[in-house]
């Protein structure tokens, strides 16, 4: 089976050109002007960007947690972000505490099996012992995990303390692997909680004054200087505060490995949201760390653009208002998580390349290349050229929606974007060589999905190797 995607303009993180795509079976393998179809079904792309399918480095696809479990499944999770332009996900595997990790990651993968887009696993260290160690480094060598998730928050659940998180990055450093954060101080989340809901405070208001940026700040910086001391890079998940942005921003123009992820919702939702008098409606926002104020979102916008955070995501985890209702006399039990798959290529797209501030280039990059190059996927994924998986989508600038529940395809029955009007849509998405997304229709099958390896990627943490090593003391020579 042949496609040719033909008359698009192709966008890649280098640049942008009019060049027609032929794909044979799963893979891209001719990129040029004025391709003939010889035999292959024709995709007109005319007028429209041919670009790589986006990635989301971060979703919980059916995660249990908080009493309950996430109503989106990896059918319908993965089907949903064909729709809107994604074609790969990364989510977490997160064993619960004392579970074998990989007997967790088993679980994961056998959950994922339903997936219609491809995926691959993050796996959370959520505790410590020998086995947990020997096991990170089955997980890298024969299941191909590269990269490792800390919570440093959701104490007396999740939580992984300094000690484990210590470990954990001693570890990865010698696998070669990414170590990855949940940057918020969960014991001091944990005691604004109580003090905020014992001064009466129990409604999802209560939710952001318990997680203020510093908590962020705090913890981002105590996980940076964990690992500029132990020269391991790291990649902070959901930045949403300037406190974050400016201790990765220091990093970086330190020399220091460090990326940083942002959410579309961050970027374009604020913190007014959690005083909204519908309870059900704040309660739709309840996620960590919340949302904030305008200052914060412009932060985000220039780190972004800057280039110090480098990935886009969604941390697509989606809980339904019944289930949210569980914290409805107490916003500590409401369960954390919004969704987003479907709408993060869109929502960027109109506020960010629309407004001016990301060029189309820009997009790619932080919707798909970034992302494939920092968890070693490129260049099977993130780009569009000759050897590459044929994920690829025809975007439509001129495509204008209105994001709204009544329409969407996520399992979830809100939408955290109700209402806003977006210019900028999939008009055909590919997933290896498939079309599973065309003239507002999906296409998706159950199962076609398949399990992405991601190996460590030790030449890349070489060079941050060596500058720590250089600054390792020799002992004093005595007598
Ligand atoms: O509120 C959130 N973000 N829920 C999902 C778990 C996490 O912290 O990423
Ligand atoms: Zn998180
Ligand atoms: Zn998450």
């Amino acid at each position: 089976m042949s496609i040719l995607i033909r008359g698009g303009t192709v966008v890649t993180a280098e640049g942008e050109r009019r060049a027609d795509v032929r794909i044979v079976g799963e893979s891209v393998v001719e990129v040029g002007e004025g391709l003939s179809p010889d035999g292959a079904r024709v995709i007109d792309a005319g007028g429209a960007y041919v670009i790589p399918g986006g990635i989301d480095p971060h979703t919980h696809m059916e995660l249990p947690f908080m009493g309950t479990v996430a109503s989106e499944d990896f059918f319908t999770g993965t089907s949903a972000a064909a729709a809107g332009g994604t074609t790969m996900c990364i989510d977490f595997v997160i064993p619960g505490p004392k579970q074998n990790i990989i007997e967790a990651y088993k679980q994961w993968r056998g959950w994922a099996e339903k997936a219609a887009c491809d995926y691959s696993f993050h796996v959370a260290i959520t505790w410590w012992d020998e086995s947990v160690r020997r096991d990170m480094g089955i997980l890298c060598q024969e299941h191909g995990v590269n990269s490792f998730k800390h919570f440093m928050a959701y104490k007396n659940a999740i939580m992984c303390d300094d000690e484990t998180l210590v470990n954990s990055f001693k570890r990865c450093k010698e696998l070669g692997a990414l170590a990855t954060l949940h940057a918020e101080n969960g014991e001091l989340v944990y005691v604004l909680q109580q003090d905020i809901f014992n001064q009466g405070i129990t409604g999802p208001e209560g939710h952001p004054l318990s997680r203020p940026p510093e908590v962020e700040g705090e913890a981002a910086n105590r996980a940076i200087r964990i690992a500029e001391v132990l020269g391991v890079p790291v990649y902070i998940v959901h930045n949403s505060c300037i406190d974050a942005l400016e201790a990765i921003t220091r990093a970086r123009l330190e020399g220091q490995i460090v990326f940083g992820e942002v959410l579309a919702q961050h970027l374009v939702i604020d913190d007014s949201v959690y005083r909204n008098p519908d309870w059900r409606t704040a309660a739709h926002y309840v996620m960590s760390p919340p949302f904030r104020s305008k200052e914060h979102q412009a932060a985000l916008w220039k780190g972004l653009q800057a280039g110090m955070l480098q990935t886009t995501a969604t941390d697509h985890c989606c809980f339904c208002t019944p289930q949210k209702e569980a914290g409805k006399d107490d916003f500590r039990k409401i369960p954390n998580g919004t969704g987003g798959i479907e709408d993060r290529m869109g929502v960027l797209w109109h506020h960010g390349v629309r407004s001016g501030r990301l060029t189309p280039s820009q997009f790619v990059a932080a919707t798909s290349t970034n992302c494939a190059r920092i968890f070693n996927l490129y260049p099977k994924k993130g780009t569009i050229q000759v050897g590459a998986d044929a994920d690829i989508v025809v975007w439509d600038p001129n495509k204008t929606r209105t994001i709204s529940a009544s329409t969407h395809h996520q399992n979830i029955d809100f939408n955290i974007y109700e209402g806003m009007e977006i210019t900028g849509n999939a008009a055909v998405t590919l997933s290896r060589g498939r079309v599973v997304w065309s003239d507002g229709q999906l296409s998706t099958e159950r199962g076609t999905g398949r399990y992405v390896n991601r190996p460590c990627f030790a030449d890349f943490w070489s060079s941050q190797n060596a500058r720590n090593a250089a600054a390792v003391p020799t002992p004093v020579k005595r007598g």
